[in-house]
């Protein structure tokens, strides 16, 4: 039964895959508007903390999950407990992987458009340039069809072939590019007001809802809560060291988004735009930078094909997730299922594609409270499913983790070949039993306190 599934190649491949994984629209597209809408500094420092207290061993606790039983979200918890309700928050690591899925392919479609823009407009680009180009349905789910076909036909092949060759050879690419950039953003005029933002932290803007946004950020960027890490732990050898692995893995991807940062917010003060623009910011400021620099025409392109790619790796992770289930689970053929699993994430992320002002109803949906988030499809997607469902299910999995495997044997687990390992084990049990549970069920409480949802 277990035939399809496949070993990472090397150490290197397993942690370049993961962090391929964790770097992508999160970093570049997210974490900037999200920074921007929260005040700048204090947000950043929140979110670094959670990555490190909380991210990084939860990621841990995930990975010893998948590498002991070898096996999906879903199996791995059923081989732990059998016959127990538990599965269930497997599958709703699945259903979560789904509707993120949904909602990025679509960003992701309007990064792969860029990659053309960026190549044949010529000039500064209007300031309705970016709103007329998400309004045209024809683009939309042009680009977000692609996207998801090209996913697929990755996962099709299977994991070594498919997700290992591709991080290997452009993840240190797009660093390159970065670097680039970081010095020319800031060397223009004015551009040291975007650092001061980005930088000093003013805790008088740190409201409850930065510390939620905050929360679901340090998750959401890390790939972390839906089970998806107990599958890529399920391909890990036992003589990777999961302590090392992860502690790569969460580095990689904290600096590929303070670097984007490090973009952004110099280029945006330089350029006059506004930081709380939401999820069009990297959208309208990058094509106005490019437009500025020499060469801006391809350095764009550059960028949006590296972006586009760093969306890929994500997106084959987050397929990945449902269709490694089936396979495992319901004996099915790989080959068949990814074509019916992407048909029908494409059909659940229509309704996205066409909320940024083509369809009113869609547009304007706000069914969540506008405390929270914006009332477009798109952004009520990305915080119920990529802020909210991920964080509980990050609280679920590591109670159970915590509670009912043992966080005893998930550390056991870790030790195989992670000798420096056991100077924070201790820590690193209490960080999984108490501190984690706690910290993030106040936190998802609040948000029902805070909107008066209850
Ligand atoms: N971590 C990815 C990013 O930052 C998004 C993602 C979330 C991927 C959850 C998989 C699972 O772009």
């Amino acid at each position: 039964m277990k035939s399809e599934r496949g070993l990472w190649g090397s150490k290197l491949g397993f942690i370049l895959a993961a962090s391929g994984s964790a770097i992508g629209l999160g970093n570049v597209w997210r974490f900037p508007y999200i920074t921007g809408e929260n005040g700048g500094a204090a947000f950043v420092l929140i979110y670094l903390v959670f990555v490190l207290l909380l991210g990084l061993p939860y990621m841990m606790a995930e990975f010893a999950l998948g590498r002991a039983t070898q096996l999906n979200p879903v199996g791995a918890i059923e081989k732990v407990k059998p016959g127990n309700k538990w599965k269930y928050v497997g599958l709703l690591g699945i259903i979560t992987s789904i509707g993120i899925l949904s909602f990025y392919g679509v960003i992701a479609g309007w990064t792969f458009g860029y990659i053309f823009k960026s190549l044949f407009d010529t000039g500064t680009p209007a300031s309705n340039d970016f709103s007329a180009f998400i309004s045209n349905p024809q683009y939309e789910i042009g680009l977000y069809a692609i996207f998801i076909i090209v996913t697929a036909v990755i996962v099709y092949k299977g994991v070594e072939s498919g997700i290992e060759k591709w991080s290997k050879i452009l993840m240190p690419l797009l660093l390159v590019l970065f670097i680039i950039l970081i010095v020319y953003a800031n060397l223009l005029p004015n551009s040291s007001q975007g650092i001061e933002f980005y930088l000093y932290p003013d805790f008088s803007k740190v409201g409850f809802k930065t510390i939620i946004a905050a929360l679901g950020q340090a998750f959401f960027s890390l790939s972390l809560g839906l089970g998806l890490m107990i599958t890529f732990g399920s391909y890990i050898p036992k003589s990777t060291n999961i302590f090392t692995s992860a502690l790569y893995i969460v580095l990689f991807d904290a600096i590929v988004a303070l670097f984007a940062g490090l973009i952004i917010f110099p280029a945006l003060f330089a350029l006059g735009e506004n930081p709380a623009s939401g999820p069009s910011l990297v959208f309208i400021v990058l094509p106005k930078l490019f437009s500025q620099m020499p060469a801006g025409n391809f350095v764009g392109a550059a960028f949006f094909i590296l972006l586009s790619i760093a969306a890929l790796t994500s997106t084959i992770s987050l397929l990945e997730v449902p269709v490694s289930y089936l396979v495992d689970e319901k004996n099915v053929s790989r080959k068949k299922i990814v074509w019916y699993v992407a048909f029908f994430v494409f059909i659940v992320g229509l309704p996205s594609a066409l909320s940024q002002g083509t369809v009113k109803f869609f547009t304007n949906f706000g069914w969540l409270p506008s405390s929270l988030t914006s009332a477009d499809f798109l952004s009520q997607m990305s915080f119920f499913f990529g802020d909210f469902l991920l964080t509980f299910g990050a609280l679920l999995l590591c109670i159970f983790i915590g509670w009912i495997w043992g966080a005893k044997n998930a550390g056991a687990e870790i030790m195989i070949s992670g000798d420096n390992f056991s100077k924070f084990k201790g820590t690193w049990i209490f960080l999984i039993k108490y501190l984690l549970p706690v910290i993030v069920l106040v936190i998802l409480v609040s948000i029902f306190k805070v909107t008066g949802i209850s």
